[in-house]
């Protein structure tokens, strides 16, 4: 099975993905957690990278659908994947059709995690990443609202979206998550 967590900052696909993959065989695929890495490791691509990331704005598609395309095509996402945090545009989900129809790979289940705007903002600042102040977090939903919403109409236009309501206990969401995979 292959998966898509897509949601606002702070919604909890991250979090919901460490569950995810305890119960289902799938590879976890975080470009924001592989641009912090390459960040850590001081690669040019991570220096890159990270100009964008501290104004809370998306990496160019030229670094970001290249790496995941790479990363999709590795021996452990043949038994399926979950992407988390990708993809975040129109043009990334449109690069991604392409990708799967060329390496004739299944068809995602997209799970869209739902949370007020209060409600991130405070969690985010709780939570203190690098990129979780206030002028950051603002910029990141401003680019979720106006260029990830698109990429959920999208997925709706062509099939369903499981709408899974990310407030309440982590366990209880993601007992709500398990029913759709579950049913897949
Ligand atoms: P990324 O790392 O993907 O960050 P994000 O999407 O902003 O998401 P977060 O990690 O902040 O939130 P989350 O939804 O995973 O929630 P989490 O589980 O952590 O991206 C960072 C940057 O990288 C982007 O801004 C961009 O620059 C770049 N980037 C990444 N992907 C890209 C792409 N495709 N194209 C271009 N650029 C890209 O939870 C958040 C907090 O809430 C935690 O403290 C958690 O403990 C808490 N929490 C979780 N669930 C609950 C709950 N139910 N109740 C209370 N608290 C909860």
């Amino acid at each position: 099975m292959n998966i898509i967590l897509v949601g606002p900052p702070g919604s909890g696909k991250g979090t919901q993905a460490e569950n995810i993959i305890k119960d289902y065989k799938v590879a976890h695929i975080s470009p924001g957690d592989m641009l912090r890495k390459h960040k850590k490791d001081g690669t040019e691509l991570g220096m890159k990278a990270n100009e964008y990331m501290q104004k809370g704005e998306l990496v160019p598609d030229e670094i970001v659908v290249k790496m995941i395309e790479q990363r999709i095509s590795e021996d452990d996402c043949k038994g399926g994947f979950m992407l988390d945090g990708f993809p975040r545009s129109l043009s990334q989900a449109k690069a991604l059709d392409e990708m799967l129809e060329k390496q004739n790979m299944e068809k995602p289940v997209i799970i869209n995690i739902v949370v007020s705007e209060d409600e991130l903002v405070d969690r985010l600042l709780k939570r203190g990443r690098a990129d979780d102040n206030e002028e950051t977090i603002k910029s990141r939903l401003k680019v979720f609202n106006g260029q990830t919403s698109p990429v959920i109409e999208y997925y709706s236009e062509k099939g369903s979206v499981h709408e899974i309501n990310g407030v309440g206990s982590i366990e209880g969401i993601y007992a709500e998550i398990k029913k759709v995979l579950d049913n897949q």
